[in-house]
C-alpha cells in the first residue's frame, strides 16, 4: 500500500542542485551542503485540506501528503507528534505576556522532539534498504534514533560526547544500540560516523546530512498552525543547536502557504543558544552568511552543545527574513526559568526548553517582545532526563 506522499524530488538548499528521491543520500554531492525535499503542492492540496485533518490521527503522520514515506508499512509509528499547545496564561501574567504558549514536545516518544525528525529519517532509511544506522548526538537524537531502529529492527550506532549524562546513554543501550562515548563534542562524534560510514556501509543520520529529519521536524510547523486555528504566533522562540526544528518550521510555512492553509504573514523567529556556546547567535549579530565554529562550547543543555552546524546559512536565512532575532542566556538562567516554568505551568522542561523562557524575559525587557504579542515557546524535551541539574 502506498501513502498519499506527494514528493517529486530533492534539491539543495545552496546550490539548487537537483536529485531523485528513491536513493539513500546525505549531503548534496556537489557542494556538500544540506538537501531539502520538495512535494507537488497543487496535488497535497487537494486531499490535505482543513476540513480532511479533522478527522486524521493525532501524529505527525496526518500530514501524509507533505511527508517522505512511500511505503505504509514503511511508516514507524510509536505515537510522535500533535503535541499539546499549552497557553499559559499565569506564567504569561507573571513576565507581563500574557499570550505567552508553550508547545510542550516532551510528550513524544523518548522524550524529545528528536522523535519527529528520526520518525522520518528512520523510516525512510528503512524504506530505501538502509542496513545499519548511526549518528552523533548531544543526547536525545540518540535515544530517538535507537527506538526507531528498535522498532524495525535495524542495528543502531551512537556516538556520543562522554560526558552526556547516564540517562541519555542508558536509554540508548536499553533500546538496544551500540553506544560509543567520544572525548569531544558532537562533531568530534561526526567526525567518528563519517570513519564508520565509510568503513562499514552504516548510513549516517545526523542532523541535516541526510535529507528526512528536517521533514520530521516541519511537522511542529503545520501543528502549530492547525492548533491556532491556521494562524501563526507574532514570535517564536526556538533552543538552537543544529537548527533542523527551525529550518523545518519555515519549510512548512511556506508550503502551508502554497496550498492554501495560511497566509503570508510569518512569526519573527528568534535562535537561542547557551552563553559559553552561541555560534548562531555571534554569526547573526555579525552579519555573516556562516557561522564558525565556537571554540570551548560548554552548557548544561546538551542539546544546544552544538559548536558548528551545516545548516547555519539555513537558520540564519530564515532569523532575518522573518524579522527575527538570535539571543544567548547563561546556564543559570536556564535553571531558574525551568523553576518558573514548573511552578507556573505543570511542565518540566529540559534546559533548552526553560532557555526560550529566559530569552522571553530579556526580549521583554529590552522591549523587542510588546507585552500584547502572542508569543511560543518550544519545550524541546522533558526535564527527566535531566533531573541531576537539579538534585
Ligand atoms: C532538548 C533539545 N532541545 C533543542 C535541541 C536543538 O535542536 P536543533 O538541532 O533542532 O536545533 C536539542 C538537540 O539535541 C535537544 O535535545
Ligand atoms: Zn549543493
Amino acid at each position: 500500500m502506498t501513502t498519499k506522499s506527494t514528493m517529486t524530488h530533492l534539491e539543495c538548499g545552496k546550490c539548487g542542485a537537483t536529485y531523485a528521491a528513491n536513493q539513500l543520500i546525505n549531503l548534496c554531492p556537489v557542494c556538500s551542503r544540506p538537501l531539502l525535499v520538495r512535494y507537488d503542492l497543487a496535488k497535497a492540496a487537494q486531499t490535505m485540506t482543513k476540513e480532511a485533518l479533522k478527522s486524521r490521527p493525532a501524529n505527525l503522520w496526518r500530514y501524509e501528503e507533505v511527508l517522505p514515506v512511500q511505503r505504509r508499512d514503511a511508516m514507524i509509528m510509536l505515537g510522535e507528534g500533535w503535541t499539546p499547545l499549552i497557553s499559559a496564561g499565569r506564567l504569561g501574567a507573571e513576565i507581563g505576556c500574557p499570550n505567552t504558549l508553550i508547545k510542550d514536545e516532551s510528550l513524544n516518544p523518548t522524550g524529545s522532539f528528536k522523535a519527529r525528525g528520526l520518525a522520518l529519517a528512520v523510516s525512510r532509511a528503512y524504506e530505501l534498504g538502509a542496513k545499519e544506522l548511526a549518528i552523533p548526538s548531544a543526547g536525545n537524537a540518540a535515544g530517538a534514533m535507537s527506538a526507531y531502529a528498535a522498532a524495525v529492527g535495524l542495528p543502531a550506532y551512537v556516538f556520543m560526547p562522554k560526558d552526556v549524562p547516564a540517562t541519555f546513554q542508558v536509554e540508548c543501550k536499553v533500546l538496544g544500540a551500540q553506544v560509543t562515548l567520544v572525548d569531544g563534542l558532537i562533531n568530534d562524534c561526526g567526525a567518528r560516523v563519517r570513519e564508520g560510514a565509510a568503513k562499514y556501509g552504516w548510513f549516517d543520520v545526523s542532523t541535516l546530512k541526510e535529507p528526512y529529519r528536517i521533514e520530521g521536524k516541519k511537522t511542529m510547523g503545520y501543528e502549530l498552525a492547525e492548533q491556532m486555528g491556521w494562524t501563526l504566533p507574532d514570535v517564536i522562540i526556538y533552543p538552537t543547536g543544529g537548527g533542523t526544528g527551525l529550518i523545518g518550521m519555515w519549510k512548512a510555512f511556506d508550503e502551508m502557504e502554497q496550498m492554501g492553509l495560511i497566509g503570508s504573514k510569518r512569526p519573527r523567529m528568534v535562535t537561542v543558544q547557551a552563553e559559553n556556546c552561541a555560534p548562531i547567535v555571534r554569526a547573526f549579530q555579525q552579519e555573516e552568511e556562516h557561522a564558525e565554529l565556537w571554540q570551548g562550547a560548554k552548557t548544561i543543555a546538551d542539546g544546544l552543545r552544538v559548536p558548528v552546524a551545516v545548516g547555519d546559512f539555513l537558520i540564519l536565512r530564515a532569523l532575518r527574513a522573518s524579522g527575527g532575532t538570535a539571543i544567548t542566556v547563561p546556564d543559570a538562567a536556564m535553571l531558574h526559568y525551568a523553576n518558573v516554568m514548573g511552578k507556573q505551568t505543570g511542565i518540566f522542561p529540559a534546559p533548552e526548553g526553560a532557555a526560550c523562557l529566559a530569552a522571553q524575559v530579556q526580549l521583554l525587557e529590552q522591549g523587542w517582545i510588546k507585552p500584547d504579542e502572542t508569543v511560543v515557546l518550544f519545550n524541546t524535551g522533558s526535564g527527566l532526563k535531566y533531573s541531576h541539574l537539579w538534585a
